[in-house]
């Protein structure tokens, strides 16, 4: 059985996150299994609104493992803050979806958003997005921490 830790700090809360991901993945190496239980994990541990992967295929982003409401199935490059952060090759933090000119909104309960890409040898494979209600819901810790996640997912 697998309970969420909670923490009292949000350091704390992603560093106690990372050990319980490295567990779950341990010997996993089917990526949408990886995917499968990081977006459960990320997603129940902050209750954010929506938590999941877009993944390229055919040059396009197209939706994969996640939690939360139903999403777009496929984005293009250069559209929404997926499909900028793909085309910088980039993480997004966005305080303010409403003010991201492009932004896709999937659901309308959506208000920030941070989206980290995701490489296999160094090339870009897909992105972590994460969508919250509240408004500047993410900083630069989540940056930080979500980029060591997407590594350890594809590592
Ligand atoms: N809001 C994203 C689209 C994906 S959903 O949030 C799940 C965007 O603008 O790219």
């Amino acid at each position: 059985m697998i309970d969420i830790i909670r923490e009292d700090d949000k350091e704390k809360q992603y560093q106690s996150l990372y050990k319980q991901l490295q567990g779950l993945l341990e010997g996993e190496q089917n990526l949408i299994a990886r995917l499968s239980n990081a977006a459960s994990l990320i997603h129940h541990t902050f209750n954010h609104h929506w938590t999941g992967f877009y993944l390229v295929e055919d040059n396009e982003l197209v939706v994969g493992p996640f939690q939360g409401p139903p999403a777009c199935s496929r984005i293009s490059k250069g559209k929404g803050v997926c499909g900028t952060s793909w085309e910088r090759d980039e993480s997004i933090v966005v305080d303010n979806v409403h003010e991201f000119d492009g932004h896709i909104a999937c659901s309308a309960l959506s208000n920030s958003e941070v989206v980290i890409p995701l490489h296999r040898n160094g090339e870009f494979v897909g992105l972590l997005d994460i969508d919250s209600t509240s408004f500047s819901a993410f900083d630069q810790t989540d940056r930080k921490e979500l980029e060591k996640i997407s590594t350890l997912l594809l590592s």
